[in-house]
């Protein structure tokens, strides 16, 4: 099993949700976290909570969808931390309604934050990973990314067009020791879906944010010739 003990991480949008819950179990193995996001209070409190468990911890406030505030964010980053391990492409998105009823902005805007956003925080912050050896990477896509649905064409393509660049990179870094992962979870109790009412009435009946958490955990821990390429967790009786 990987000792996972003083490997750096960036977690993207780490102040809250599936990410936040990842940056508290990275932590709770001993891997020093650095997470991102635009909502400053978050970062702060989260990172407070980091630091907390024994870490170092750090944030970067930047929006992902913008490539000079990307730079300027991860150079942060790498300055403090000089070396990066492990990347959660987490931060992004989801807003919903049929094509027409979507205003041209938010569309764009969904397809800027979940694809483009994990695309410019990758091209940053992959030399670093190469740089060091070794490493891995997550992409967090969607069900929705694996079928289309009435009202999800934003989202949808967002995250389909996610898949297709985490499993290019994963065939252009194997090489470098760097294992690419790309998930799909269904719906998961975090702040996004309960304030969009995602979870049947029931947050508690559907996966947890730590459940997402440990697969991440689990799956770093897998011997370093192994490595999983692509994960679905799904509620057992949702
Ligand atoms: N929850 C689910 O059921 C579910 C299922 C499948 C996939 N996912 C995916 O899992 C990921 C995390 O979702 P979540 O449920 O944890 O959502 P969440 O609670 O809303 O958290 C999203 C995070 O992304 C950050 N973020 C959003 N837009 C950003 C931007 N433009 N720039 C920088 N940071 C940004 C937010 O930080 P700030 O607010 O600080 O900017 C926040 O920390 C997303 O990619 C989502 O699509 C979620």
């Amino acid at each position: 099993m990987e000792n996972l003990k003083n490997q750096n991480a960036i977690i993207t949008g780490g102040g809250r949700g599936l990410g936040k819950a990842t940056a508290i179990a990275f932590a709770k193995e001993g891997i020093n976290v650095a997470i991102t996001g635009r909502n400053e209070n978050n970062l702060k409190e989260t990172v407070a909570e980091l630091q907390a468990l024994g870490v170092k911890a750090t944030y970067a406030v930047f929006d992902i969808a913008n490539y000079e505030e990307v730079k300027a964010g991860i150079a942060k980053i790498v300055a403090e931390f000089k070396t990066v391990d492990i990347l959660v492409n987490n931060a992004g998105v989801a807003q919903f309604g049929t094509l027409l009823e979507m205003d041209p902005k938010t569309w764009t805007d969904i397809i800027n934050t979940n694809l483009l956003g994990s695309y410019y925080v990758t091209h940053e912050v992959l030399p670093h990973i190469i740089a060091n050896g070794q490493g891995d990477i997550f992409n967090v896509s969607s069900t929705a990314g694996l079928s289309g649905n009435a009202g999800t064409s934003a989202y949808s393509a967002s995250k389909f067009g996610l898949i297709g660049l985490s499993e290019s990179i994963l065939r252009e870094v194997r090489k470098h020791n760097i294992r690419v992962c790309t998930l799909t979870p269904s719906t998961i109790a975090s702040d996004m879906s309960k304030e969009l009412n995602l979870t049947d009435g029931d947050p508690e009946k559907v996966l947890q944010p730590e459940d997402f958490a440990e697969l991440l955990v689990g799956t770093l821990k897998l011997p370093r010739r192994a490595l999983l390429k692509s994960a679905a967790i799904w509620s057992t009786n949702p």
